[in-house]
């Protein structure tokens, strides 16, 4: 990672990461002035040396030809989404536990095509399948720590890389995947499968046809109860309660925020401006782990630092508010919460309902199904039987891949770009700063350098196949 990232950006990320475990606690922690004035320089960035990727469209290919960095359950989903989609041809997966990589294989195998090339050779081995010269676009699904240096050495090899999220955790990891895509001229997406969601593309369609009136407040979260996944000892049991140690802010705000920010224009005529965050303490995951695991399990001696409920206020230039909120240590049922609230009407999912003044609905949520067959999203149209069929988070998985494939064979420009991937991301490090500071307002970087200001469709509303340019 250190070849990836150089040494002072590690300092500036450890000096924010002092912030967040309190600011005297530690020896080498800086001084709350020291802090701010870093805090300064990430928030304005450091200064543009390419040309932007804003509005840049993919070379079209016929044949679009994936490497898989990270074969664990995500990846091994995407797979299985990717080999349906036409057009696909999986030449390399890469994973460091060969078991996984072989399962991998197989999912390929089964779907008719040659079985592609296994790397595995630890932590650094995906620089093999990088090099690679048979590789157009790398998928990466790897724990957190890894989706920067990776996407970065994608880039730097010629390829598009297309990250899970979060795509970083950091402020100068995202100032970095920004300068590396507009260096490299390749695109680093991150692939949010959630604002596909038959519900998130509904409600754009009803945002962008006028329905809810001038959008002034949104609402996205990922509260999901993962106390168990956390102390499982396999797949994300082996990572992501480490991160509940480290950092006492929204670990994961993209699934949430991604639509909102769809809906709102963001990057595209409005930008995240600041946030307030708060945080609740984190008897979750103490407690949790007091009732299940026995006595002398070491895990016993992890301190968790994540406050149970992180929330997030974001407003926006145009005088938007947003709310963000991750939960994922305490028992709840599942909510993304999807809201969007405009002055004729409101859009909320969990279930899926609507509010719309014009039909005189006596302060009453109404049904949508009166709405479907009018603003259900084109891609759910046409595509929604298959997406069901294959049924990744309901089938919005399929209609990501199906979609992200499509732009480059068509030579369009993606809906998501490195700047939507590192605003989006950028509530994990903002949140951390602003607990930190009594939830005091912290700026957003302008990862875009001004080029929010200019109008863009993110997601289309309607079908178009004619190359962007
Ligand atoms: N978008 C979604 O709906 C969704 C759902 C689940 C997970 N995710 C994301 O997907 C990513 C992976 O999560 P997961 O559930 O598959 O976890 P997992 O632990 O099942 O899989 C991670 C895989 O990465 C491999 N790996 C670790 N270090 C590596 C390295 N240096 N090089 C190559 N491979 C490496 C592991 O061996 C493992 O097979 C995470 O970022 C997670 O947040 C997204």
């Amino acid at each position: 990672m250190t070849d990836q990232i150089s040494r002072r950006e590690l300092l500036r990320t450890a000096a924010l990461g002092s912030i967040g475990l309190g600011l005297a606690g530690s020896a080498n922690a800086l001084t709350l002035k020291e802090s701010e004035a870093t805090l300064e320089q990430l928030i304005v960035g450091p200064p543009q040396k390419a040309k932007s990727m804003i509005g840049v469209p993919f070379e079209r290919r016929e044949t679009v030809r994936l490497g898989f960095i990270g074969t664990g359950l995500r990846g091994r989903s995407l797979l299985g989404e990717f080999v349906n989609v036409p057009g696909v041809k999986v030449a390399a997966l890469c994973d460091v536990v060969s078991e996984k990589a072989e399962l991998a294989k197989a999912i390929v195998e089964k779907a008719g095509q040659p079985a592609p090339a296994i790397h595995v050779d630890g932590n650094e081995g995906y620089h093999a399948l990088l090099e690679r010269d048979d590789i157009d676009l790398v998928v990466i699904a790897t724990p957190w720590e890894w989706h920067v240096p990776q996407a970065l050495a994608a880039m730097k090899a010629g390829k598009h890389a297309a990250t899970e999220v979060p795509a970083g955790y950091t402020l100068p990891h995202l100032w970095k995947l920004v300068d590396t895509s507009e260096a490299t001229r390749k695109h680093c997406m991150m692939i949010e499968n959630c604002c596909y969601g038959w519900g998130e593309l509904f409600a754009l369609n009803l945002v962008k046809a006028g329905v809810l009136g001038t959008i002034v407040h949104g609402e996205g979260a990922y509260n999901h109860d993962l106390r168990s996944i956390l102390f499982e000892t396999k797949d994300e049991g082996l990572w992501r309660r480490k991160h509940h140690t480290q950092r006492n802010s929204n670990l994961y705000p993209t699934h949430g925020l991604g639509p909102v920010a769809n809906y709102m224009d963001i990057n595209r005529g409005d930008k995240f401006d600041y946030m307030v965050a708060m945080s609740s303490g984190s008897p979750g995951l103490n407690e949790y782990r007091d009732e299940k695991l026995a006595k002398d399990d070491p895990r016993n001696s992890e301190k968790y630092v994540t406050g149970d409920y992180n929330t997030n206020l974001i407003k926006t230039a145009k005088g938007r508010s947003i709310m963000v909120q991750h939960n994922v240590t305490n028992p709840r049922p599942y909510d993304r919460i999807n809201l969007v609230q405009g002055t004729k009407g409101i859009y909320r999912d969990y279930p899926a309902r609507v509010y719309l003044e014009a039909t005189k609905a006596n302060h009453q949520w109404q049904d949508i199904d009166q709405y479907k067959a009018k603003y259900e999203h084109y891609l759910w149209k046409e595509m929604g039987d298959t997406a069901r069929r294959l049924g990744g988070h309901g089938g919005m998985d399929y209609i990501m891949c199906y979609r992200l494939i499509q732009c480059i064979r068509e030579g369009l420009v993606p809906d998501m770009d490195v700047y939507d991937a590192a605003a989006w991301s950028a509530p994990g490090p903002i949140s951390e700063i602003s607990v930190a500071k009594g939830s005091a307002p912290v700026r957003f970087p302008d990862f875009t350098r001004g080029g929010w200001q200019k109008s863009r469709e993110s997601i289309p509303v309607a079908k178009k196949s004619m190359a962007a340019g």
